[in-house]
């Protein structure tokens, strides 16, 4: 039988709930053409929201195309350059054949080295002389502008872990000329998401960077409680079992509405229910989950310096105030110059999360850990 959660997947449909005010800002968005930022951690549903977003938004308007970059292994311009054009091209083409069309006719300083793939799929893959590209960037960049009015449509490109071109080399040089060029597009609006926190609002919150108030910012929270309970609900109940109020409720506090995590524990949970899910069955889950993390969580915590471990230790136990000179002897912390390194490290290491100077854990189960294996050992 199929199982009624997924998780390090994009939910949809049945998997997807929640999220209404926020798909339908997307939507409006994005068929009005109007540049939006979202920023989360990773796994708390960007990915699923803007593709959810994109069904819709597309079903709305037939002349809007929508594009999906990730960036997550891209390190130079080079390969940014070459998935742009390659993905403005797919999206506008509705044949392979267009697409090679579209690949020779856009063009006229760069010229692509153009292969389309033996499988039945016949993706067609292009490739640009880098040192060519290098002095004609322009082209690529407004290629999604030029397709849009050639072929009157209207365009989205999503870039995922947009944070990933701070990393290029000479960043803010390389932001200012996106931003130049993206600033001018009439029929191309932008997504740009990413899931470090801190990286993100640097990019777009800095006002001395180049994209700052590019768009609308969207910081996309967890889902609440009273949408996981019923979701979970539902689940259930789709596939002939049932779930205790209790035992649902425990799920969304044990995983702190975690999304990725609600469907995870959902799931090992519905594994081992007959009939219906209970307290029991959820705790005996959540320990086998914690379980089956462990040695990930080791290796994590291997990593960490010893003051960064004292200032969690701090954290965990529910300090308020850190720094005072009680608290700081009291968890070995060496002084508040170390706390604050500590805490920058920790954040962009992505063990914490900073919204607004709320310290908290990215990730749920990991905070269990420390606190009832690690630190109680
Ligand atoms: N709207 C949603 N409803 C239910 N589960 C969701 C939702 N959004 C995300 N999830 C859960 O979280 C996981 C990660 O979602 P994803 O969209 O990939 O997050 P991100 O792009 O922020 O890393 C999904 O596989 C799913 O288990
Ligand atoms: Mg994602």
């Amino acid at each position: 039988m199929e199982t009624p959660f997924i998780f390090g997947k994009i939910a949809t449909e049945k998997n997807f709930t929640d999220r209404e005010q926020e798909t339908a800002n997307l939507v409006q968005n994005f068929t009005s053409q109007i540049n939006t930022i979202i920023i989360s951690p990773r796994r708390w549903g960007k990915s699923s929201l803007v593709c959810k977003a994109t069904k819709l938004a597309m079903e709305q308007d037939s002349n809007l195309r929508i594009c999906h970059i990730d960036l997550f292994n891209v390190r130079d311009e080079e390969h940014f350059y070459s998935l742009l054009a390659q993905k403005v091209i797919a999206a506008t083409s509705s044949k392979w054949e267009e697409a090679v069309e579209s690949a020779k006719a856009f063009f006229s300083h760069l010229v692509p080295k153009i292969s389309i793939g033996s499988d039945p799929s016949n993706e067609v893959s292009i490739d640009f002389d880098w040192e060519t590209v290098k002095q004609n960037p322009d082209e690529i960049l407004d290629l999604a502008e030029k397709i849009a009015k050639k072929k009157q449509l209207k365009i989205v490109i999503c870039i995922d872990e947009f944070q990933n071109i701070a990393e290029f080399s000479d960043p803010d040089y390389f932001q200012k000329r996106l931003r130049s060029h993206w600033q001018q597009h009439q029929r191309v609006a932008y997504c740009l998401y990413g899931s470090k926190r801190h990286m993100m609002m640097e990019v777009f919150t800095n006002s001395s960077k180049p994209f700052y108030k590019f768009g609308d910012l969207m910081f996309l929270n967890k889902i609440s409680t009273p949408y996981l309970v019923a979701f979970f609900n539902t689940r259930f109940a789709d596939t002939g079992k049932s779930i205790s109020e209790d035992a649902a409720n425990l799920i969304v506090q044990l995983v702190d509405n975690h999304p990725y995590y609600a469907q995870q524990l959902a799931q090992q949970s519905w594994l081992r229910t007959r009939d219906v899910c209970t307290v029991e069955i959820v705790r005996e889950a959540h320990s086998a989950l914690v379980e089956q993390l462990s040695l990930l969580f080791v290796t994590i915590t291997e990593t960490l310096t010893v003051q960064q471990l004292n200032y969690l230790k701090a954290l965990i136990a529910g300090e308020k105030a850190i720094s005072s000179t009680k608290v700081m002897h009291r968890y070995k912390i060496s002084s508040t110059t170390s706390i604050a390194r500590s805490k920058a490290a920790l954040i962009k290491n992505d063990v914490l999360d900073n919204k607004a100077g709320e310290i908290s854990f990215q990730d749920p189960i990991y905070a269990y850990w420390l606190k009832t294996v690690y630190f109680a050992n």
